[in-house]
Parts: C-alpha cells; sequence; structure tokens
C-alpha cells in the first residue's frame, strides 16, 4: 500500500511524464502546462521523500554515478547551491565552474561549448542573464552542440540543459516560487483568482537581470492568478513576456494588467512580489558595449542606471503598502538576495525571513524534479 504521505500529493501523469524524458528546460513557455503540472508534482514528491515525511525514505539517489556540470556567467548563492543539492541527492556528482573560466572567454562558441561539455555530462545547467538578447540564445546554441555531437556518435545518453537563469526567464526559480504559493495557500489549485502584485522596488546595489519579474509574470498567468505589475516608467519588461502574460490570463481565466503605481499591485494583494530590475534602455545599450569587451562602456551604464533608480527611492515595500493588501498581511516573496532598507524594509522582511527562506527551498527540488523527470525512465514507478 503506497505511504499515506505521498498519496496525499498531487498524482503523477505517468503519460506525460513519459513525454519529459530527455527534456530540457528553457522557458518555462516551452512547456505545456501539463507538463509543468507533471514537473511539480515530481518536485513535491522529492520533497516529501527528502524530508522523510511520514516515514517515507529520503533516500531519492535515482542517478547514481552521473555528472551534472553547471556553467555561470554570473554570481549566485542559491540556485548554485540548489543545484549541487539537488544533483547530489539524486546520486550525480555535481560540478559548478565560472563561465569566465572557460574557453567562450576566447570566443570558443556556444555550440563547440555544448559539444565539449554534453560529451562528458549527463545534464547540463547554464546561468547567463546579464545581457538582454545573449543568454537564452547561448542555452540553445549549447543545446544543438550537445545534440549535434550525440546524434552524430550515436550515443544514446540524454543531456537535458536547464535554464538556472537567463535574461528572459528565471523558470528554477519561478517554478519553486510557484510551489511555494501552493504549500503556503495550501492546494495546487491555489493561486487562481488571487491577487498577485509584481512590483519594481528600488535598488542602489546594482542593475539586476529582468527574467524574474518576466517569468513570474508569464508563468502566475497561466494558473488563472490575477497579476498586477507596476513599474515606474522606462522599467518595462520585453515586449514578448507581457504579451504572452495578458494572452494567458485570458486563455486560464485569469487576468494581468500594467501599473505604474507600486501602492496599485499591493491593494487587495494575496501575496506581492516586490524586487529590482534595471532600466530597459540601458540593459539594452549593454549589449553592444558587452560585445565589443568594453569594460568602461559597460561600468558608465551601470553607473547610469543606478542614477536612475535612485530617482524612486519611494518604491519600497514598507509596512504601510503591506497594510493596503488582502488583510493587511499578504505574504511577502523575494527570490534573494534582497536589498534590506531599500527593495523591503526591515520590519517587513524579519516578518517573512522563515517565509522567503522556505519559498528558496524549493527550488532544490525543482531542479531535482528536473533531472529526475530528463534522466529516469519509467520515473513514475520509481517514486511510488
Ligand atoms: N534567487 C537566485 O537565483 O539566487 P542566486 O542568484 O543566489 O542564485
Amino acid at each position: 500500500m503506497m505511504n499515506p504521505t505521498l498519496q496525499a500529493l498531487p498524482p503523477l501523469d505517468r503519460d506525460v511524464l513519459g513525454k519529459l524524458f530527455g527534456k530540457s528546460l528553457l522557458l518555462t513557455t516551452d512547456w505545456t502546462t501539463a507538463e509543468l503540472e507533471a514537473l511539480l508534482a515530481v518536485a513535491a514528491r522529492l520533497q516529501a521523500r527528502d524530508h522523510g515525511r511520514g516515514g517515507v525514505p529520503a533516500d531519492n539517489a535515482l542517478i547514481p554515478n552521473e555528472l551534472a556540470y553547471a556553467v555561470f556567467f554570473d554570481n549566485s548563492t542559491r540556485t548554485k547551491s540548489a543545484w549541487a543539492g539537488a544533483a547530489s541527492r539524486l546520486g550525480m556528482s555535481p560540478v559548478i565552474v565560472d563561465g569566465s573560466s572557460t574557453q567562450v572567454s576566447h570566443g570558443e562558441t556556444a555550440v563547440e561549448t555544448g559539444a565539449m561539455l554534453g560529451m562528458n555530462a549527463h545534464a547540463m545547467g547554464i546561468r547567463h542573464d546579464l545581457i538582454l538578447g545573449e543568454g537564452n540564445a547561448f542555452m540553445r546554441d549549447v543545446k544543438k552542440g550537445i545534440d549535434d555531437y550525440l546524434g552524430a556518435t550515436d550515443k544514446a545518453q540524454k543531456v537535458p540543459v536547464v535554464n538556472l537563469q537567463c535574461d528572459i526567464d528565471h523558470p528554477t526559480q519561478t517554478l519553486a516560487d510557484l510551489a511555494w504559493l501552493r504549500e503556503h495557500f495550501g492546494d495546487v489549485d491555489a493561486i487562481r483568482g488571487k491577487k498577485i502584485g509584481v512590483s519594481w522596488a528600488y535598488s542602489p546595489s546594482y542593475a539586476k537581470p529582468l527574467s524574474v519579474p518576466q517569468g513570474l509574470i508569464t508563468l502566475l498567468t497561466r494558473f488563472g492568478a490575477d497579476v498586477t505589475l507596476a513599474h515606474p516608467e522606462g522599467y518595462q519588461l520585453m515586449d514578448s513576456c507581457v504579451g504572452a502574460a495578458g494572452k494567458q490570463a485570458t486563455e486560464s481565466g485569469g487576468s494581468f494588467r500594467v501599473v505604474g503605481d507600486m501602492d496599485q499591485a499591493f491593494e487587495g494583494a494575496a501575496a506581492v512580489y516586490p524586487k529590482s530590475w534595471g532600466p530597459y534602455d540601458l540593459m539594452l545599450e549593454r549589449v553592444a558595449a558587452n560585445r565589443a569587451a568594453d569594460k568602461d562602456a559597460l561600468g558608465d551604464i551601470e553607473r547610469r542606471a543606478l542614477e536612475r533608480n535612485a530617482k524612486h527611492t519611494d518604491w519600497i515595500c514598507d509596512e504601510r503598502r503591506m497594510g493596503l493588501t488582502e488583510g493587511g498581511d499578504a505574504l511577502y516573496m523575494h527570490c534573494l538576495p534582497a536589498d534590506i532598507g531599500d527593495e523591503v524594509t526591515p520590519g517587513v522582511m524579519a516578518k517573512h525571513t522563515v517565509n522567503v527562506a522556505r519559498e528558496a527551498n524549493w527550488k532544490v527540488y525543482v531542479i531535482m524534479a528536473m533531472l529526475a523527470v530528463g534522466k529516469v525512465e519509467g520515473l513514475a514507478d520509481r517514486l511510488g
């Protein structure tokens, strides 16, 4: 008989899981809603097993003796450790490499890099998030290099590529956010009809990528949420993401709107996600400066971005704004790290410290699920 703890979890869809074998996750919009549901059901099961709930064994070593290789072209604390934690729980060996230390910095192409890394690795994670128009394209080229090599050598090995944050999306983050929203509100359909505010917030630290808010609006609108995106003028997101969010909201029975006032994102919200990102035009300016490896130009763009941010220091998640939310008690969310005192007041953060840690903890299970669905045939049977 199945353990009651596992029985209470969303069922595993064998047909859909079968289609995910060997699949990469480069954008959530590449996956059907049923595929995302299947992935999240696996993540929930792996979490229950890992936590040993109801006496369920913690042994999740489904992929022994394989290499989980990840390349990061930007800093990371949470995602790097979640990749390592996920791979090692599954019995894989995690290796994480700084992208600037690879031959990509000498001009080796993403396709060539993919072929070289794919022949040795059994799964590949990539973070390439700083340059608009480049990160996701780089990941797709790496995947092409891997697939071309494996196809030409008739190797049966599957090497799924996992987006660990690009210029468009941060799928392991936003799926972790969705899993946490479901856990917090106690139901897999919990965000349907719930008002969720995604807002720009002031940061003096650096011009942050657009991928988290873009990933949030394109994911949450698929599940019936009423999403409000707020930002000052000049901080718009990519048209393709805003367009997808509007279309999906219509299809799912949710709603989506863009406003220029942070308060409106908080009014009546059940959850708020205030975080900073860089001014759109300056993020685009980075592209040419980066291609020319012009460090002075990149430094100047960063300085101008922070000057622009500083015109909006009143965009902060504070106690007054939290008071505008549903019952004055919305769930505060953040992908972390947050600029405390700038994006959010110390008091709001202190109240939600455990909540944001629980939100972050879902990432290890989302990455585990991603590796498991891509690598383990007959996964539903293996998970029980
Ligand atoms: N939220 C997130 O991706 O954190 P890191 O940048 O530390 O990985």
